[in-house]
């Protein structure tokens, strides 16, 4: 088909530019996209008309009363910045170097030997998704080896097309047991083996979504060897530290379990879940490298990279972040704070269980205590979710997944009765 170029022509009445010899649209090709996984279920839940109705689909934290939850430390930390009357001005393409070195301090502890010797290029990025998709590009320009990359079965929504996007092949690693809900350590180191020499796996660093099931930290040091003995580049995705138990020490086990052993591995972290930072869109990417020089080259190649993505990142959330983690008091308010989410969650895992029971369910549920972090995959068949979505108005993804900061000792019974009714 041919496109005849549209004469703009300006219509005197609306006073705007009108297309009157346009035969077709440009656009008459595109065709209509799937709504986003988790979209679609906000969308569904906001036409429902059930006063009853629960969201168990959305990924942010909220307190027992079912509100959005901003941390009294973000909002200490935004009255000191106000405080301090800065400037807005841009910030380095790179992001402020006091955001990027805390940034990696926290993830790899102040005493690091990458730091100290500088073999970190650690640039600010739009969130965790935005870390990621700086990583799948630089990757996608830079590696030298097999430019596929392997995503556990499932992962976060979002994996594949910023991935696929950024042009790297996409395949798939067995990570998760439908059977017993948990991890399925033999048929992911199976499947490691198997995977060409020089390829990049991505390992969800903590609290892994969607299913909160993560390697022990004997499976951890066991997949860190297998890596290295296939020699295998790891991207490792850490969205939840501190978030998982409440500890960012424990969290961060898996990434400096690997530094130790000799991985020069790359990092997509986000402040959106640990800090309540979510629409602040702030996080930070880190490729570790084998000597400063090495570190100077990769991060002139970022900075080429951001540049043409989006030109400078925002300030204001790394302000925030700067701010609580340069302060001694603020930082342990926010480790308190971090503690007190990661708790709430834990203690809710438990009460969904026992209601499970009280209401007469006796099916095993004993992985909704096991599984760890945001989210629960409590392994209910798509049928049972669409009876869930239908018969009771409670929302969830398709796969199963529930977010437990959802769950509030309010709605946690009404919860509980609907998933029996759908499940027996
Ligand atoms: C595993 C994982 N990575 C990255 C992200 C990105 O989050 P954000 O871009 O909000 O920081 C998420 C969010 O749900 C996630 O679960």
């Amino acid at each position: 088909m041919s496109h005849q170029q549209p004469l703009n022509k300006v219509d005197n009445n609306a006073g705007v530019n009108c297309n009157t010899q346009r035969t077709s649209s440009w656009w008459s090709g595109v065709q209509m996209g799937p709504p986003d996984f988790i979209q679609g279920v906000k969308e569904a839940f906001m036409r429902d008309t059930n006063p009853n109705k629960i969201n168990l689909s959305v990924g942010t934290y909220y307190d027992d009363n079912g509100k959005p939850y901003v941390l009294s430390c973000v909002r200490k930390a935004e009255d000191q910045l106000r405080a301090k009357n800065l400037d807005k001005e841009y910030c380095p393409i790179s992001g402020t170097p006091e955001f990027c070195k805390r940034s990696i301090e926290f993830a790899l502890s102040e005493d690091s030997d990458v730091i100290k010797n500088g073999l970190n290029a650690t640039v600010q990025g739009i969130s965790g998704a935005g870390s990621l998709r700086i990583g799948a590009a630089f990757l996608n320009r830079f590696f030298p080896g097999n430019k596929a990359i392997y995503l556990p079965n499932p992962t976060y929504s979002n994996h594949t097309p910023i991935f696929t996007q950024a042009g790297l092949h996409v395949k798939a690693y067995t990570y998760y047991d439908p059977k017993t809900c948990g991890f399925d350590f033999t048929g992911f180191m199976d499947e490691i083996s198997k995977i060409p020499e020089r390829s990049i796996i991505l390992l969800h660093a903590c609290a892994h979504n969607p299913t909160g099931v993560d390697p022990n930290k004997e499976q951890w040091a066991e997949i860190s060897q297998l890596a290295k003995k296939k020699n295998l580049y790891v991207f490792f995705d850490m969205a939840y530290q501190g978030f998982a138990t409440g500890d960012i020490d424990n969290d961060a086990f898996a990434v400096r379990q690997f530094i130790k052993d000799g991985h020069q591995i790359c990092l997509a972290q986000s402040f959106s879940k640990n800090m309540g930072l979510y629409g602040e869109r702030v996080g930070a990417f880190t490729v570790v490298c084998s000597s400063k020089e090495e570190a100077d080259r990769v991060m002139s190649q970022l900075k080429i990279i951001i540049r043409a993505l989006y030109s400078f990142p925002p300030i204001n959330g790394a302000r925030i972040v700067t701010e609580i983690l340069g302060d001694p008091k603020l930082k342990s308010d926010w480790l308190q704070e971090l503690k007190g989410m990661a708790d709430r969650i834990i203690s809710v895992r438990s009460k969904l269980r026992d209601c499970l029971k009280k209401v007469g369910s006796t099916r095993n549920w004993e992985h909704i205590t096991n599984q760890i972090g945001m989210f629960c995959f409590t392994g209910m068949t798509p049928d049972q979710v669409g009876r869930l979505i239908k018969e009771h108005s409670i929302y969830l993804t398709i796969d199963g997944r529930i977010s437990m900061a959802c769950v509030t000792s309010k709605n946690v019974e009404s919860i509980a009765r609907a998933i029996h009714q759908v499940t027996n």
